[in-house]
């Protein structure tokens, strides 16, 4: 379906995991490879961000069995490319607009990422919904645009603190999938990535405990398998996002509907986001 093909091989095929992997974790779906993405936000100087790309670079170079992607802000998304370009580690936009090109001061298109050499783009992250007010009805014009432009859209969705308290959350992260993914073909949804934020638990050092991650998870695979099909739910890789750190990840990252992280604070750090790639 993809060029890369990413969501068709198995973990056993690209990883060579021995059989034993299947006794000791035979809760874990192995068609989907996890993906470990660094949200830099808008931190980092350009040398800063390119220091911590050649040492993502050289502590990377032996993974063969997770994808890895950055996503600095917007300006350094060229630089960073260049930097990382035939290396496994792919690059991510934090976000774009919708329209192909004309009068839109300020925004830069989907179409201008990929041709600086960028694979992923992250839509609706809740600082987009919650700051700056965008909607579940903007973020999906940007996901069809990101598909049309060949991008991998992360979409993110994720429920406040008082929504949790108020007993919403499943309703809010529907509510949240379907504005953001109408329209969409099985096909398309298959090459998007869902990242399940919290929005209590991003940047707050109060991580989401494993098993509520896994509900919740496990609720937005049922929403992709009623409204695009078992197949596609099958394969569309869930990223839990908020607050992970090389000590939590690996519990997290154990649970059968968590396919990956997408990680703020802890992606700034060299030590930090390899932690979370290859949890001890
Ligand atoms: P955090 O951010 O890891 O700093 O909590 C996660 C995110 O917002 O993507």
């Amino acid at each position: 379906m993809d060029s890369s093909g990413f969501f068709l091989r198995s973990h056993t095929e690209v990883s060579a995991q021995p059989s034993f992997t299947f006794l000791y974790a035979p809760q874990k779906n192995m068609t989907r490879r996890l993906l470990i993405a660094g949200n830099w936000k808008m931190n980092l100087t350009l040398a800063a961000a390119l220091e911590l790309v050649e040492g993502l670079k050289k502590e990377a170079a032996s993974v063969t069995d997770v994808d890895i992607a950055v996503c600095p802000p917007s300006i350094y998304v060229q630089p960073v490319a260049a930097a990382l370009k035939g290396t496994n580690i792919g690059v991510g936009a934090q976000n774009a607009y919708f329209e192909k090109e004309g009068a839109f001061t300020g925004e830069v298109s989907m179409g201008m990422l990929t041709d600086v050499g960028c694979r992923y783009v992250i839509l609706g992250h809740s600082e987009r919904r919650n700051v700056l007010g965008e909607s579940s009805e903007m973020v999906n014009v940007k996901v069809h645009a990101a598909l049309d432009a060949g991008l991998i859209p992360i979409v993110c969705v994720g429920e406040l603190l008082k929504e949790r308290e108020a007993g919403t959350t499943e309703q809010v992260v529907r509510r949240q999938f379907d504005g953001s993914c109408s329209g969409l073909t099985a096909d398309q949804m298959a090459k998007c990535v869902i990242a399940y934020e919290p929005v209590w638990a991003i940047g707050t050092g109060k991580v989401a405990t494993p098993d509520q991650a896994e509900e919740v998870h496990a609720a937005i695979r049922k929403m992709i398998e009623k409204n695009f099909g078992q197949d596609v739910a099958e394969v569309v890789r869930i990223q839990y996002g908020g607050s992970v750190n090389d000590k939590n990840a690996k519990e997290i990252l154990a649970k059968p509907n968590v396919d990956g992280a997408l990680v703020g604070g802890a992606s700034l750090k060299v030590a930090s986001f390899m932690g979370i790639v290859r949890p001890s």
